[in-house]
């Protein structure tokens, strides 16, 4: 068990889960990440009562701010992007745990101060020791980091309390890389205080995935290659990169998102039913499927990674990936990948798993659409059935959050004519209790020290194995395909799938 106290894997999980004592330090906090997700999260949490009365959040960054400019800084976060509403009394019982640290990661007088902040809200906000360290800064900034606090003692695991590491993705660039990085923060942090971020996880569709797949028997015996022709994951992303040229250029679309958040996806999707719903079980098996993924013999056709080039989006005019303020006219980085993945298993063997993201593509949805063979014979005529599709089941992980089911049905009228009709399950018509956002389950969480929803070293090992040689082949291969921003995406990618009598959705 991974739970830093066993009791708790025992209690009843449906009973509102609230933070011990505790604070929270994020490095980086002046970033783009901090400012949209982590600290309206932080209030949100505790604007549900989440958090303890004494919870304390520390700011370190190198801008030369006073605890008040912070607290300015968090405020107006919390207004524009925070998801509950505004309570003076929440802000005012928060304000008094906030910190701010001013310093550079190579500064030991800033550690120190780090420490001695610690030390005051420990005595003042009785946060008991407990701090978790939110990473998030480049992950060429993880090394210094980790070192320093433990330089400072600042990672000293006292008896009765925890200091946990908060470690945002990716983690690492390849196989080699990451596992450097984990040789240098376990050299610091015990791996059950390490938690590697991985913000699909904590989606509600996504945890919902295990929910529809293992609490029902209605999915399950058709979940397998008897039935399943092929599985389509896409993310698509309307945005461009944005301010993050610095972050984007040289990582890509594989990287970014398909090393973690997709494959995650497809680990979720085809895994194995776990023993249990805690963290070495989840992990064993999702790990077990991750490793059985087999690359396509011909990575030149079997994979496709392209570049947003000029176009039109919303009505409104996108400059292509090149001309991005911050980006090198020269760069071969990838801002849209698709790959093709089989399953080496019983259960999968033979069905093809397309993984698919893109930035500036026709608009932002991420699913997963199981897509299942058609029926192996059909007693109507074939002019009754021309519209008729493959049945699919397609779980929506954002927008319109929920789960569709299409099939045919016979269209009203004296001919029999079948045509694909869907059903669906909305959350937000089924449910009135709102999604908490992934970033507040997943800070509530390593506050709980609860490691569910956090992949472990080996999957993230295993995800960067089979990322790793497509990368190099691209590396070695040319340059990348183009589309024009607003589209689906390269001719390649549907060319990938038309090879196969395939094509892909326009969800
Ligand atoms: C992040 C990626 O992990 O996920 C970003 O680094 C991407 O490039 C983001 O935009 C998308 O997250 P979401 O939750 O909006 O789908």
């Amino acid at each position: 068990m991974s739970s830093s106290n066993p009791l708790r894997d025992a209690a009843d999980r449906r009973l509102p889960r609230i933070a011990g004592p505790s604070g929270l330090v994020i490095f980086g906090v002046t970033g783009d990440l901090s400012r949209k997700k982590l600290m309206p999260a932080v209030y949100d949490l505790a604007n549900r009562g989440l958090l303890p009365p004494g919870f304390s959040l520390i700011g370190f960054a190198r801008r030369e701010w006073q605890d008040e400019d912070f607290a300015q800084e968090v405020h107006d976060s919390v207004k524009e992007h925070a998801r509950t509403p505004f309570r003076e009394e929440v802000w005012q019982q928060l304000i008094q745990g906030m910190r701010f640290v001013q310093g550079t990661f190579d500064d030991d007088n800033a550690f120190e101060q780090l420490k001695k902040t610690i030390e005051e809200l420990d005595k003042a906000q009785g946060t008991g020791g407990n701090f978790a360290f939110y990473l998030s800064v480049p992950p060429k900034f993880f090394p210094s980091v980790v070192q320093q606090l433990k330089k400072h003692g600042l990672a000293d695991q006292k008896e009765g309390s925890w200091r946990r590491a908060v470690i945002e993705k990716p983690f690492g660039h390849n196989l080699q890389s990451a596992q450097d990085l984990n040789k240098v923060v376990h050299e610091v942090f015990p791996p059950h205080e390490v938690f590697r971020i991985d913000h699909y996880l904590g989606k509600e569709t996504v945890q919902n995935i295990l929910a529809l797949r293992f609490a029902n028997t209605l999915f399950e015996p058709i979940w397998n290659r008897s039935y399943v022709d092929h599985v389509q994951i896409t993310m698509a992303e309307d945005i461009g990169i944005g301010g993050r040229a610095g972050y984007y250029d040289g990582i890509g679309a594989a990287r970014d998102v398909i090393q973690n958040h997709l494959l995650q996806l497809l680990a979720l999707t085809a895994m194995e039913e776990p023993a249990s719903f805690d963290a070495d079980a989840l992990v064993a098996e999702k790990t077990k499927v991750l490793g059985a993924v087999k690359l396509p013999k011909d990575l030149g056709k079997e994979t496709v990674r392209a570049q947003y080039a000029a176009g039109w989006q919303g009505g409104e005019k996108a400059v292509g990936y090149l001309q991005e303020d911050g980006i090198d006219p020269k760069s071969k980085t990838d801002t849209y990948a698709a790959v093709k993945l089989e399953i080496d298993n019983r259960r999968w063997a033979g069905v093809p798993f397309y993984l698919r993201t893109g930035k500036r593509l026709g608009r932002r949805v991420t699913e997963i659409a199981v897509v299942f063979q058609r029926a192996p014979h059909s007693p109507f005529d074939h002019t009754a059935t021309e519209e008729l599709g493959q049945n699919a089941i397609v779980i929506r992980v954002q927008p319109d959050e929920g789960i569709t089911m299409r099939f045919g049905s016979k269209v009203p009228g004296t001919s029999m004519e079948i045509r694909d009709v869907s059903m669906d399950f909305a959350y937000g018509e089924s449910f009135t209790e709102s999604s908490p956002e992934a970033y507040e389950r997943l800070i509530l969480d390593v506050l709980l020290g609860d490691s569910n929803l956090f992949p472990r070293l080996e999957e993230v090992e295993t995800s960067w194995r089979i990322l790793d040689p497509i990368e190099e082949y691209w590396d070695a291969h040319g340059k990348p395909a183009q589309y024009e921003a607003g589209t689906w995406g390269p001719v390649e990618a549907d060319e990938m799938l038309a090879r196969d009598g395939r094509s892909w959705r326009r969800p």
